[in-house]
C-alpha cells in the first residue's frame, strides 16, 4: 500500500506484523505497524491489529493519556483483495522499550522501584476499569488448551507426555497435560471461579517489551511511561485483572527470556514413550539472566496490584499461567517447546494440588 515517506529504521520484524520508524516527506518521523496479510497463514495478524486499532481509538479520549495518540489507521483491501491493515503513531526518541533497560541491568534498584510506582498507576488507574460485558474467560481457555494439546499432538516427540496419565515431573507425581486439563475442566470449580471475578479491561500483552520509558525526564507534553501494543494476539482484551500480572511476571522475572533462550534443562521426552519421569528447571545461573537476578523488577509493582486489586488468587493465576504455556508450546519448538509444555504440567498439578 502506498503510504507516503520511507522507512528508516526497522523496529521489530514481528511474526504477524512489520514495526518501523518511517520519515515523512515533511521530515518527521512516526513509527509505523502494518500487518503481514499477503501470507494467507497470517491472516489472525489482521484480526488483531484491527482489536489493537480500536482499543487505541477508544482511549484516545482519555485525557491523561497513557497509550500514544493514533495519528493514522488504514483498512481497507489491494487491488487482489488482500486486506491491508496499519497504523501510526508518534516516534517517542527519548523513549526505550524497558525489556532493553532490564536485559542491560543499568539502572539503579530504586531508579527500577520508581518506574514500577509509575507502572501500576498507569495499568491500576488508566486502564483496569471494571467492564461488565466481559466475555467468560474460560471460554477461550478451555478452546485454546484443548487446540494447543491437539496441535501437539502432531509432534511425535510430544504425543506420550501429551498423552500420558500418571508422571512425574522433577520426582513429583502429576498428572500428563490432558489428563489435568481434561480434569479441571469436568471435575473442579476453578474455571467457574475465574469467569466469578471481577471483570476490568486488560492491557492484554503487558510486559516490559511493550513499556516504552524515558531514563531522562522528556519535554513537558510528553509521558515518561508510555504503553504500547495493547491486545493478546488471541484477542484478550477484557478479563480478570490477574491476566495482566501473569504476562508482566512471566518476563519481569526473568522467567520468559530464559524460555525463549532456552536457558533450560529438560528430559523425559523419548518417542517409545517408555518414560514417564520427566526434569524441567531454568538456569537461573546462565549470565543472560544475571540483570535479573540483580535486579527486582516485579516486587513494588506485585504489592501494589494486591493493595489495589486485592489478595491473588494463585489458582486464577496457575490456570492462566498454564493456559499461557501450553500455547506457547505450540507455538514454539524444540528444548523451548518441551520447557513449555513441561512448566503447562508443574501449573496444572499446581491448580489441582493444593
Ligand atoms: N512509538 C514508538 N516509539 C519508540 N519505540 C517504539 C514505538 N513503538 C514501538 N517501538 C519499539 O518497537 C518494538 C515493537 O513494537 P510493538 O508495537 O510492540 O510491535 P509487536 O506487536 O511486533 O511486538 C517495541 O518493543 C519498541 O521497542
Ligand atoms: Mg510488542
Amino acid at each position: 500500500m502506498d503510504r507516503p515517506g520511507h522507512e528508516i529504521r526497522l523496529l521489530k520484524e514481528g511474526y504477524w506484523d512489520h514495526t518501523a520508524v518511517v520519515e515523512m516527506p515533511d521530515g518527521s518521523v512516526r513509527v509505523r505497524k502494518q500487518a503481514k496479510s499477503d501470507d494467507p497463514d497470517k491472516i489472525w495478524g489482521v484480526e488483531s491489529l484491527r482489536r489493537e486499532i480500536h482499543f487505541l481509538q477508544r482511549h484516545a479520549q482519555d485525557t491523561t493519556r497513557v497509550f500514544p495518540p493514533l495519528l493514522e489507521f488504514w483498512d481497507r483491501a489491494d487491488e487482489s483483495g488482500n486486506p491491508q491493515v496499519g497504523y501510526e503513531i508518534p516516534f517517542f526518541t527519548h523513549h526505550r522499550d524497558v525489556g532493553s533497560f532490564a536485559r542491560e541491568a543499568q539502572l539503579e534498584q530504586n531508579t527500577i522501584d520508581d518506574f514500577q510506582e509509575k507502572l501500576a498507576e498507569a495499568l491500576l488507574m488508566r486502564v483496569h476499569h471494571p467492564v461488565t460485558d466481559s466475555p467468560p474467560l474460560s471460554r477461550h481457555l478451555k478452546q485454546t488448551v484443548h487446540e494447543a494439546l491437539l496441535g501437539l499432538t502432531h509432534d511425535p516427540l510430544m504425543i506420550p507426555l501429551v498423552e500420558a496419565n500418571e508422571i512425574t515431573l522433577n520426582g513429583r507425581p502429576a498428572l500428563g497435560p490432558r489428563a489435568a486439563w481434561d480434569k479441571i475442566v469436568n471435575e473442579t470449580e476453578h474455571l467457574a471461579s475465574l469467569d466469578a471475578a471481577p471483570t476490568v479491561q486488560l492491557h492484554g500483552d503487558f510486559f516490559l517489551e511493550n513499556i516504552l520509558w524515558a531514563e531522562l525526564p522528556p519535554p513537558a507534553h510528553i509521558p515518561q511511561l508510555i504503553l504500547i501494543d495493547p491486545v493478546s494476539v488471541a484477542g484478550v482484551v477484557t478479563g480478570p485483572a490477574v491476566f495482566d500480572l501473569v504476562k508482566y511476571e512471566s518476563y519481569a522475572t526473568g522467567e520468559l527470556l530464559g524460555l525463549r533462550s532456552e536457558w533450560v534443562d529438560v528430559s523425559g521426552f523419548d518417542e517409545s514413550g517408555h518414560s514417564n519421569e520427566f526434569h524441567y528447571t531454568i538456569n537461573w545461573n546462565e549470565p543472560g539472566l544475571k540483570p535479573f537476578r540483580d535486579r527486582n523488577w516485579h516486587g513494588v509493582f506485585h504489592q501494589r496490584f494486591v493493595d489495589h486489586h486485592g489478595p491473588i488468587n494463585r489458582r486464577h493465576y496457575q490456570l492462566i499461567d498454564g493456559y499461557f504455556s501450553v500455547a506457547m508450546a505450540l507455538n514454539t519448538s524444540g528444548k523451548q517447546r518441551k520447557a513449555r509444555l513441561l512448566k503447562a504440567v508443574a501449573e496444572f498439578a499446581d491448580v489441582l494440588g493444593q
